[in-house]
């Protein structure tokens, strides 16, 4: 046994050499007062973390930590289970017992979105070396390997200007000038071609709409409370399959479309920036006996429709209302998109709702974002870890109630967190700083990472049980079989102090680790 732990620790450490660690480059870390650190990239020196793939009978573990770690990467061999811990041990120790034959949700993936915002601000760097720099932090291998996209069909607040497509001529039934605008030509496209040229695996994009030209809407404005007006149901349909073929027509695919952005704001004019009301029973009608059937009669009858793009206290009221109106829209829906703000105050029992009489639909969380309550004075906070818990937390939810994919807002913003027209500026996992060269990778955007890196689509979550001394708190978790057949297991620690845990993998294998204080984990193994 000694002997054979032998031969695989030295085959682990070749293999690390060949394609682990030499291509890692660590955080050029600036410590931010009375916070975390961010990460400075320039256009010389950026960080990066490659996956490195553990052999059998090896784990490869990734920290990241309120005291400054960012993907610090350990290594190490299974061991041989003791079931046995003595007293002491077991009064300290935390187990989490992963059962990888108890399959659940399979995994879609993880992205943020290309608003006009993230684009205009990703195109200002001069330097083409910068530009590369931040999508390959975000899609290549050597980054935190997103896999998805959200982008709005037309413009939303994080634009310099409120705008839609065809605007003029107006009452125009047949979208005759249809025509994208120079925010897709020079911005959002050559940023998602670039996403696209630097991305291993096909990328998912969903495109969502948050106002149609006044002339549809019963208030004839962007802005404000507003309905569709019912002559232009088949018109605004059409406004989203036009969409996907200009796209298409440059070379973009787009994946699924949302059906409108938080229509329930739009219902009662609480935003200040585009939105359009829906109330449930017309957005039943409208999918039923417009949307669906002009995307499913079209050449892109494969793409994805997500239903209600709203916060997930609205859901099983929202939906449920819809489907009683038109039972037939359920055809229609592919999944569920939720936004994550008011989390806080909307159990994540809700979702298991969904699941239960719906279970062959999917639900994704399509926006996220910190920084946005009317309370927070500071838009963006550089360094906060705090920032990247609630991230954290929110994705371990959604993971754990069976959510396929976490997306988050905007890819990258200003340090004022803009530009938006309406001024409803919020922060960014990163912030570019373009009159100094460079761009600062937010402790968010580690969070992110440390589920978006290593949990690849396809992936299964399994089930994990804690069993834990009664003094000390729970340590968030979630455990996934990947298609490489490594199982992910990812904690978090919330307690100020290190603490020891050890994750069991079936009934025989374990790794003992040391948690740092405040700090989350990624652990990869293969039994
Ligand atoms: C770029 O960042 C690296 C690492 O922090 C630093 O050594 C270098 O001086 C920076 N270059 C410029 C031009 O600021
Ligand atoms: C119990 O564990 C603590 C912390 O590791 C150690 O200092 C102490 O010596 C142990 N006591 C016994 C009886 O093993
Ligand atoms: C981001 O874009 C806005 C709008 O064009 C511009 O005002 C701002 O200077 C840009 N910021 C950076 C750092 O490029
Ligand atoms: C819109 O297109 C349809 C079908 O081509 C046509 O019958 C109709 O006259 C057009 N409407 C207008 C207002 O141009
Ligand atoms: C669409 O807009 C682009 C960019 O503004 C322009 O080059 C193109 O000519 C327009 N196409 C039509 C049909 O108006
Ligand atoms: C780019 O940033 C500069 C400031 O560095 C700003 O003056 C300019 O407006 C920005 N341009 C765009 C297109 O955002």
């Amino acid at each position: 046994m000694l002997l054979f732990n032998y031969i695989l620790l030295i085959s682990l450490f070749i293999t690390l050499c060949i394609v682990g660690i030499y291509s890692d480059i660590p955080c050029a870390a600036r410590q931010i007062t009375g916070q975390s650190v961010v990460c400075v990239c320039n256009a010389t020196y950026c960080d990066q973390t490659t996956r490195t793939t553990p052999n059998v009978g090896a784990y490869v573990a990734y920290t990241s930590s309120e005291a400054g770690a960012r993907f610090k990467k350990t290594t190490g061999l299974l061991e041989i289970s003791n079931n046995l811990l003595n007293h002491n041990e077991s009064q300290r120790i935390t187990t989490l017992a992963v059962n990888p034959q108890k399959l659940f949700q399979t995994i879609e993936g993880f992205g943020g979105a290309v608003t006009d915002s993230a684009a205009i601000n990703w195109s200002n760097f001069t330097d083409i070396r910068l530009k590369e720099d931040i999508i390959k932090s975000y899609f290549s291998s050597t980054g935190i390997e997103y896999n998805m996209v959200r982008v709005p069909i037309g413009g939303s607040d994080f634009s310099t200007r409120p705008y839609a497509y065809n605007e003029v001529p107006e009452y125009d039934v047949n979208l005759t000038n249809f025509n994208l605008t120079r925010e897709d030509y020079d911005y959002k496209i050559p940023m998602l071609k670039a996403i696209k040229k630097d991305s291993p695996i096909p990328v998912h994009v969903i495109g969502t709409t948050w106002s149609p030209p006044g002339w549809m809407k019963s208030n004839h404005a962007l802005v404000g409370a507003s309905h569709l007006l019912p002559q232009y149901y088949q018109t605004y349909a059409d406004y989203h399959l036009k969409f996907v073929q200009k796209y298409k027509e440059v070379n973009i695919n787009i994946w699924g479309i949302t059906t409108t952005n938080e229509p329930i704001n739009g219902d009662f004019g609480t935003v200040r920036f585009n939105s359009l009301g829906w109330t449930a029973k017309n957005m039943g009608r409208w999918i039923a006996d417009f949307l669906g059937p002009t995307i499913r009669n079209s050449e892109f009858n494969k793409l994805k429709i997500l239903a209600v793009d709203d916060q997930r206290i609205t859901l099983p009221y929202f939906f449920g209302l819809m489907i009683k109106e038109r039972p037939t829209a359920l055809q229609y829906i592919d999944g569920i998109a939720v936004h994550y703000y008011f989390d806080a105050v909307s159990p994540p029992e809700l979702l298991t709702l969904i699941s239960k009489y719906y279970p062959d639909k999917f639900i994704i969380s399509t926006e996220a974002c910190v920084g946005s309550n009317p309370w927070e004075s500071q838009k963006v906070i550089l360094g906060s870890w705090q920032r990247a818990y609630t991230y954290i937390h929110d994705i371990f939810q959604d993971l754990n109630y069976n959510l396929v994919g976490w997306l988050d807002w905007n890819l990258c913003l200003n340090k004022e967190g803009g530009p938006n027209w309406a001024g409803n500026m919020v922060d960014s996992p990163i912030i570019v700083d373009a009159e100094n060269g460079e761009f600062l990778k937010q402790p968010t955007y580690y969070a992110m990472g440390h589920f978006s890196k290593f949990v690849p689509r396809g992936s299964r979550r399994v089930e994990v049980t804690q069993s834990k001394p009664f003094y000390y708190r729970s340590l968030l978790h979630v455990a996934f079989l990947t298609p490489y057949k490594t199982v992910v297991v990812i904690i978090y620690n919330k307690d100020s102090s290190t603490r020891p845990v050890k994750v069991k993998v079936g009934n025989y294998q374990e790794v003992s680790l040391i948690l740092d204080a405040k700090s989350i984990t990624t652990i990869e193994l293969r039994s």
